[in-house]
């Protein structure tokens, strides 16, 4: 079985056919879902998937590119969610300086704010981080992140970075890009990470993997990650599917 750590399957994308797409996640062997809200609408629309869905659990947050719209009143509001039983992380929060949809101060802000709520709550988090790298580190540590764990999703820093995260007590995810002909330093990562620090994940409709790659991406195509990485692995791809589950399990505290 596996287990797609970090989707939005509330995209409008699905919009015609996500009934459809989900069943096909099943029938794929994909046991749990865990769909990430990234401002306070798609929070709410992931606590509602949750809701309908009983293998689909949620997480609630504000990703860097909306944090200039948060505001006080949306951490209360994310506050408020994250106690809904099916919530079982803070998230996705984080810093994005690829694309600065939000200034970089404001980012950061509202990534320390998330963390220590998430600490406070007692509830893993779930870290973006695209060309942040230092600022990231920094930030988790100053704001001793390790209380609160969690996991780096789309994980595209260096293996350095991957220790120190690890040291922390952190997971790491592994998405689609691993499986592109190009990405010879991630799979070297996808190879050195401890098997039980394992995510995996497609941050659907985003980042579809191969050979898929130019479509909509979707739950069903975790697979095709966890193969490719088991065979970087050397591994068969059921003991990678039972490993990386079992992780998120533990990780996200799912019996
Ligand atoms: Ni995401």
């Amino acid at each position: 079985m596996f287990f797609d750590s970090h989707a939005h399957l509330d995209d409008r994308k699905y919009g015609q056919d996500r009934h459809e797409m989900l069943m096909r996640a099943r029938e794929q062997g994909v046991s749990n879902i865990i769909n990430v809200g990234y401002d306070i609408p798609s929070s709410q629309r992931s606590v509602a998937l949750a809701e309908k869905y009983d293998f689909i659990y949620a997480a609630v947050g504000i990703h860097p590119h909306d944090a200039a719209d948060c505001g006080e009143d949306g951490l209360d509001k994310i506050r408020k969610m994250a106690s809904h039983p099916k919530i079982v992380a803070v998230g996705e929060m984080g810093l994005d300086y690829y694309r600065n949809l939000s200034p970089q101060d404001t980012q950061q802000q509202v990534f320390r704010q998330q963390i220590r709520l998430a600490v406070d709550l007692g509830k893993p988090i779930i870290v973006h981080d695209r060309e942040a790298h230092g600022d990231v580190m920094k930030i988790l540590k100053e704001e001793k992140a390790d209380q609160a764990r969690g996991v780096l999703h789309c994980f595209s820093g260096s293996m350095e970075m991957a220790r120190e995260c690890l040291k922390m007590g952190f997971y790491i995810s592994i998405a689609g890009p691993v499986t592109f002909n190009n990405a010879r330093k991630l799979q070297e990562i996808a190879v050195e990470i401890p098997i039980d620090k394992l995510l995996i994940e497609t941050d659907a409709p985003y980042l579809t993997p191969e050979p898929h790659r130019g479509t909509r991406n979707e739950s069903s195509y975790v697979v095709y990650v966890g193969r490719c990485i088991a065979k970087l692995r050397n591994i068969p791809v059921e003991e990678l599917a039972a490993a990386t589950t079992a992780n998120a399990k533990i990780l996200f505290g799912i019996t």
